[in-house]
């Protein structure tokens, strides 16, 4: 049992509305019942006797941060205790995008909360809205305020006005808490730039190269094109700074108590805005360790974990997002695992079902997806996936190298045909994306592009060819039809819920050229919307069928999180076949044709699932009943089925 559920046997049935007296109590349990565990995960972490004053800070904290929640979010913490685990409901469906390319500012996008409505998002990540540097600082990753909203968004008014509507509306917001840097303009950094040794200790400093160079032998490269090495020489301090990311994101200090302390004070202060997600951006990368990757360490589990534990004392209806792109079982760890199983991250990016989606368009063949996600350690019960097809970044290729030898493959040529086949660099390839850091010395390198532009929309808008946009709007539907089936909250970019190409604009502006990232991160196209009509052009179709799958996701108790899933080995290759809530009356089969050409299925074997009936099944997405005579049943290309059970 993880602590949330022990929280909910505390607070017993504390009724609607209850006293702010009664809500002290409650929060006076928690703090019980947490307090074991916050106090060892601390002095783990922290084990000089120095810091007891820092442990007493750290409860100051707590006691504080619950004192300037304001009542309406403590109701609203008590009602999701009450549900459980909210966020595992079926009815979540996402969205993520940057308010200034999609509308401009926060006024106007409490405006939009009718487009939301009409598509049936309920979820929304907005992407840093807090103050940033004016040059380069990577989508406002570089974050000079973890706190104050950034004048181009509006103001601290703006945004607690539009949590509320969001609350009004049943919107659940996410957003970021960068949590491993700062800019170097960050108040933190300027004092440390000015000597001020104090704040120098807020950050990986050093005098000369000795410290660097003994990290640099055993620490990859983030961003090895535009930001090489993982130190940036600050003329200022005369120091070196750790800077993992970008040269102006330096990396927090975490070994340092007061850092901890200060982040978990904006972390309080953060979601008492009214937020109830909180991503906690590149968590892997917390705690920093000579002779290791310094990625997914032990200690950066902890820290998640204390991080955690604390947020859920003051405000239990808040939960976190891990985002780590990383080995598929390094994801699931973030889960928690032993004593801190459920007590880290409520939510984790599915990256894994993420690149291996990309990696049966290109290669046509469903084998690794399904090996890699079989293979994918069990999730504890409390946690859920964000299931995307794309987001803001690139597509990395990480999958096991043994799951794709296992295929046969050379898993170096394999990864190098992935980058050619949707980085333009074969004619026959409807793909246009472009690379992301190309590493020339080891051969790795990334993708990226929008989701149409890599299913081929572009290419076939450009040759005005009528079957291959119709085949590549299939595509885009049959990805989304699949996340949308698959348990955890599908979160859609915007932008792909009506086919938006890659923007080249990017490459005129001088602090995103270098970064090929902004090729999808398109500028909203409201005349497209505003033309919105059935079925007239790509745009409308792939906006209707996406708002019909959404509608339909939604009415289909047997997607929700809970609910098992097991894929199935059809015996083709190119199909994937998986089932929900199979062993209930609410199953539901998902069958999807990655190849070019048609594809055919053994009806026996969904008459043995239970989905087929005297020869007949019923597709839930165009709601009709059809008949098989032979003893296959034929998908064409890139069709999507989501059949009833019988
Ligand atoms: C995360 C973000 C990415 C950013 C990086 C550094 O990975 O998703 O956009 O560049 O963190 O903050």
């Amino acid at each position: 049992m993880n602590q949330a559920a022990i929280h909910k046997i505390l607070a017993g049935k504390p009724g609607s509305k209850p006293t702010p007296r009664k809500l002290t109590q409650l929060f006076e349990k928690r703090r019980g019942a947490n307090f074991t565990l916050i106090q060892d995960l601390f002095f783990s972490l922290y084990p000089e006797t120095r810091h007891t004053a820092s442990f007493k800070s750290l409860q100051k904290l707590l006691a504080d941060g619950f004192k300037n929640r304001p009542a309406e979010l403590k109701h609203q913490d008590l009602q999701r205790q009450g549900d459980g685990n909210w966020y595992q409901s079926g009815a979540w469906v996402g969205m993520q995008l940057y308010v200034d390319r999609f509308c401009g500012d926060l006024k106007k996008l409490a405006e939009r909360i009718p487009y939301f409505e009409a598509l049936g998002i309920n979820f929304l990540h907005l992407m840093p809205i807090t103050k940033r540097p004016s040059g380069p600082n990577d989508g406002g990753y570089a974050v000079n305020s973890y706190t104050e909203i950034d004048p181009r968004y509006g103001t601290d008014q703006d945004f607690i006005s539009l949590t509320a509507a969001f609350r009004e509306k049943g919107i659940c917001l996410m957003l970021d808490f960068v949590v491993n840097h700062t800019s170097d303009e960050f108040p933190w950094a300027l004092e440390a730039k000015a000597g001020n040794l104090k704040y120098q200790e807020y950050y990986y400093t050093f005098p000369d190269r000795n410290m660097p160079d003994l990290f640099e032998q055993s620490l990859p490269e983030v961003f090895p094109e535009t930001s090489p090495g993982n130190f940036t020489y600050c003329p200022q301090m005369e120091r070196w700074v750790m800077t993992v990311f970008n040269s102006y994101q330096w990396d927090l200090n975490y070994t340092n108590p007061a850092v901890f302390l200060s982040m978990l004070e904006n972390l309080l202060e953060l979601s008492n805005k009214g937020v109830d997600v909180i991503r906690f951006d590149a968590l892997a990368f917390l705690w920093k360790k000579i002779g290791t990757s310094s990625q997914n360490l032990p200690e950066a589990h902890r820290l998640v974990a204390l991080f955690r534990l604390c947020l859920q004392v003051v405000a239990p209806g808040v939960i976190i997002l891990a985002e780590a792109i990383v080995a598929p079982e390094e994801i699931v760890a973030y889960f928690g695992k032993g004593i801190l199983e459920g007590n880290e991250c409520e939510i984790a990016y599915n990256a894994t079902f993420m690149a291996c989606l990309w990696n049966s368009v290109a290669t046509k063949k469903t084998r690794l997806l399904r090996q890699s996600l079989g293979n994918l350690p069990p999730k504890p019960d409390p946690s859920t996936w964000i299931n995307y097809v794309r987001c803001h970044d690139d597509i990395g290729l990480g999958f096991d190298d043994s799951h794709i030898s296992a295929l046969g493959w050379d898993p170096q040529t394999h990864r190098r045909f992935l980058l050619d086949y949707f980085c333009q660099r074969l004619d026959w390839s409807p793909a246009k994306g472009a690379v992301f850091m190309y590493n020339p010395f080891t051969g790795d390198g990334r993708i990226t592009g929008s989701t149409a532009s890599l299913l081929g929309l572009e290419r076939a808008l450009e040759e005005e060819d009528a079957l291959k946009i119709s085949s590549a709007e299939a595509k885009i539907l049959m990805l989304y039809g699949i996340i949308l089936a698959a348990p955890g909250i599908p979160l859609i970019y915007a932008g792909d819920e009506i086919g938006m190409l890659n923007d080249y604009s990017y490459m005129e502006e001088a602090d995103k050229m270098m970064d090929s990232r902004w090729i999808n991160r398109p500028i909203h196209d409201w005349d497209t919307v505003s033309g919105l009509s059935s079925e007239k052009n790509h745009a409308s179709r792939i906006y209707f069928g996406l708002q019909h799958l959404i509608a339909l996701r939604k009415q289909q108790p047997g997607l929700a999180d809970v609910c098992s899933i097991h894929y199935h080995d059809s015996g083709n290759n190119h199909l994937l076949v998986f089932e929900r809530d199979g062993e209930t009356d609410n199953g539901i089969l998902i069958l999807a044709n990655f190849d070019e050409s048609p594809q055919v299925v053994r009806t026996a074997l969904l008459g043995a699932l239970g989905y087929m009936r005297e020869g007949q099944f019923h597709n839930l997405i165009d709601g009709k009943t059809k008949k098989v005579r032979s003893g296959l049943l034929e998908l064409p290309p890139a069709e999507l089925l989501w059949l009833r059970k019988y």
